[in-house]
């Protein structure tokens, strides 16, 4: 996969996906800009909600600021809110940085389990909701003009997680 850099690269999928965990394989951590991370930061933890506005006040500064330089920004969010977006899409813009969604499209079945096995797992009708707006966000994401790449699929899972279900 080449993925552009400079650039803004947003991330796409539901909670467990593998997001963050594959922005620290490529990315240094000045680069990648984290909702959870910023919610901890002003509020009480990553899952604190009431923090959220805040948080995304200070994400959408260090994406401005990042974009006005030349830098790579690496948004680390579910990436399904369309006006976020475009947002972050026209700063990106109008700094000349191309704007690449990366889509973790990791079987149901392994979000599934992750999420259950953290501390804190969202609840199963949320993550199920997630996994289906990430499923339909693929072509609005085309239609927004990103550069869309695709990360997982179930051959790039390791074996020890076993057959995952049909999702
Ligand atoms: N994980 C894994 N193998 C991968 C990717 C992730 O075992 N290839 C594990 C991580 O170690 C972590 C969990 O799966 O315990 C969730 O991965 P994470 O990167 O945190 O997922 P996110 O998509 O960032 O989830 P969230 O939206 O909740 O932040
Ligand atoms: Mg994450």
């Amino acid at each position: 996969m080449q993925i552009p850099d400079p650039a803004l690269v947003l991330l796409v999928g539901a909670a467990g996906s593998g997001k963050s965990t594959w922005a620290a394989e490529h990315y240094r951590p000045t680069e990648v800009v984290s909702s959870d991370a910023l919610r901890a930061l002003v509020g009480s933890g990553t899952a604190d909600l009431d923090a959220s506005n805040d948080a995304f006040e200070i994400l959408d500064r260090v994406v401005t600021g990042r974009s006005r330089r030349g830098l790579t920004v690496v948004v680390d969010t579910l990436g399904l809110d369309a006006q976020r977006r475009a947002a972050w899409a026209a700063l990106a813009r109008s700094a000349g940085l191309p704007t690449v969604a990366v889509v973790f499209d990791t079987p149901a079945a392994v979000c599934r389990a992750r999420n259950a096995a953290r501390d804190r797992p969202v609840p199963a009708s949320v993550l199920g909701t997630q996994l289906q707006r990430v499923r339909d966000v693929r072509t609005e994401l085309e239609a927004e003009g990103w550069e869309v790449h695709v990360v997982g699929g179930e051959a790039s899972e390791p074996s020890s997680l076993g057959s995952p279900a049909s999702s």
